[in-house]
């Protein structure tokens, strides 16, 4: 089978190291791709939006199997169009995707079928969610509603933060169009949980638990980012968090988009607070997380393609999902000064450290090669994975192989995996 990745970051190369082991691809392709991509599959330099030029691409190269990583191509409607050439494709139609592509559809549907998530309101105009402030308790959350690459959440202390907020989203459009409407919702406090499961159409199975550290830097400080580590399984995932969830959300999701027509094929992403009041869906996306994918896949014991395609013919209910018995961390190198704003370009060495050796994985983010060399090119860089045993002993892996990577704009966090010292 011709098999083609649409996606350039850690979760695409996660993704192409899991398809590989597929006895049944022939050949891998991916578009854009990246350095680490590169040495695994044949990537071809086209961007993720340019739909036209990809259908073209898969023709070309005789794609039997596409499978779409980001969330913009999907939400976009890439699915559908690889569908409309004929071509098997893995993840959400563009209106099944809209889950992720409107929050104000996403609470609205969590609302309809009582699927347990923060109180809200939904709003067109400033005017209005101004004039809603005056009677909201503080802190609270301000959210745009469409897709804002992870950072159009804004959570306000006091009422005149809250305005401002509001302005910068739905005046200034400082998340573009993403803030055409907004979400304004009760704060939760709670740890939180991400949560991925396949689903096809009418089964879901969930994968093993997972947790990201959005901020960038130690002790959950600074900005937010597209995620700066992960560590799976979460310790505070436990059977009863598991028991509330089945009950209460997953199934329930998937049957109330059923119900309003609209199918779900592929990955949802369930982002869950564990409040003092129980389990609340924080926010769902369409798609692998990234990088909790970094963490979950390397732990998975299925054939990922079989489940893709289970996912596709609605037979997902005859797969067994099995997850080894260890645990995985993952610590993200990223360029100086992300998320704002970073240098690119700068050369790296030091990968040839992770050849023949079975527990670290060097997953690569933004990077590209430019004349022969690996350099950085992104304001994530690469991805390092280390399982072992238990969480401890797969964060020492991870935090040692971090050492053997070299270039001078390198930044990690270094608490990544800390909250399992607490459990
Ligand atoms: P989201 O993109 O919806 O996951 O939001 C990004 C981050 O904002 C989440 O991971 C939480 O840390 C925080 N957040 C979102 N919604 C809430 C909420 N209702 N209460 C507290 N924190 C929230
Ligand atoms: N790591 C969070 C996300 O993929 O949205």
């Amino acid at each position: 089978m011709n098999v083609l990745i649409v996606g350039g970051g850690g979760r695409e190369h996660a993704i192409a190291v899991s398809i590989l082991k597929s006895p049944r691809v022939k050949k891998l392709y991916c578009v854009p791709g990246n350095a680490g991509i590169a040495s695994i599959a044949t990537c071809e330099p086209i961007s993720v939006m340019d739909f036209d030029h990809i259908i073209a691409f898969a023709k070309e190269k005789a794609i039997d199997f596409a499978i779409v990583g980001p969330d913009d191509p999907l939400v976009g409607g890439l699915v559908d169009r690889f569908e409309e050439a004929g071509i098997k494709t893995f993840g959400p139609r563009k209106n099944a995707a809209l889950l992720e592509g409107s929050k104000a559809f996403s609470k609205d549907l969590m609302k309809k079928y009582h699927i347990p998530t923060a109180a809200y309101e939904n709003f067109d105009s400033a005017k209005d969610a101004i004039n809603y402030l005056e009677s909201c308790d503080f802190p609270i959350v301000l959210k745009a509603d469409g897709l804002a690459l992870g950072k159009g959440v804004l959570i306000c202390e006091t009422k005149e933060d809250a305005v401002l907020g509001v302005k910068s989203i739905m005046e200034n459009k400082d998340f573009g169009n993403a803030g055409n409407r907004m979400v304004i919702e009760e704060f939760m406090t709670g740890r939180e949980v991400s949560v991925l499961a396949f689903v096809d159409g009418h089964t879901i199975k969930t994968m093993t638990s997972a947790q990201d550290h959005k901020r960038a830097e130690d002790h959950d400080k600074g900005l937010n980012t597209g995620g700066m580590g992960t560590f799976s399984p979460s310790p505070f995932y436990t059977e009863e968090v598991d028991q509330f969830c089945k009950e209460f959300v997953y199934q329930k999701t998937v049957d109330a988009l059923l119900q309003e027509g609209r199918e779900f094929k592929g990955i949802i992403f369930f982002g869950l607070m564990l409040t003092p009041n129980g389990p609340r869906v924080l926010e769902y996306n369409a798609r692998f997380g990234d990088p909790e994918t970094q963490v979950v896949l390397p732990r998975m014991k299925n054939d990922l393609l079989e489940v893709m395609e289970a996912c596709i013919d609605g037979t997902l209910d005859q797969i067994e999902l099995e997850f080894e018995d260890n645990a995985a961390v993952c610590v993200v190198l990223a360029s100086k000064g992300y998320p704002l704003s970073y240098e690119k370009g700068i050369p790296m060495s030091g990968f040839e450290a992770f050849d023949g050796k079975e527990e670290y994985y060097c997953f690569h983010a933004g990077t590209a090669l430019k004349d022969g060399q690996i350099v950085t090119n992104g304001g994530r860089v690469l991805g390092i994975t280390g399982v072992g045993s238990n969480l401890i002993e797969a964060r020492q892996k991870a935090y040692e192989a971090t050492n053997w990577i070299n270039f001078s704009s390198k930044y990690m966090r270094t608490d990544i995996g800390k909250a399992i010292d607490e459990a």
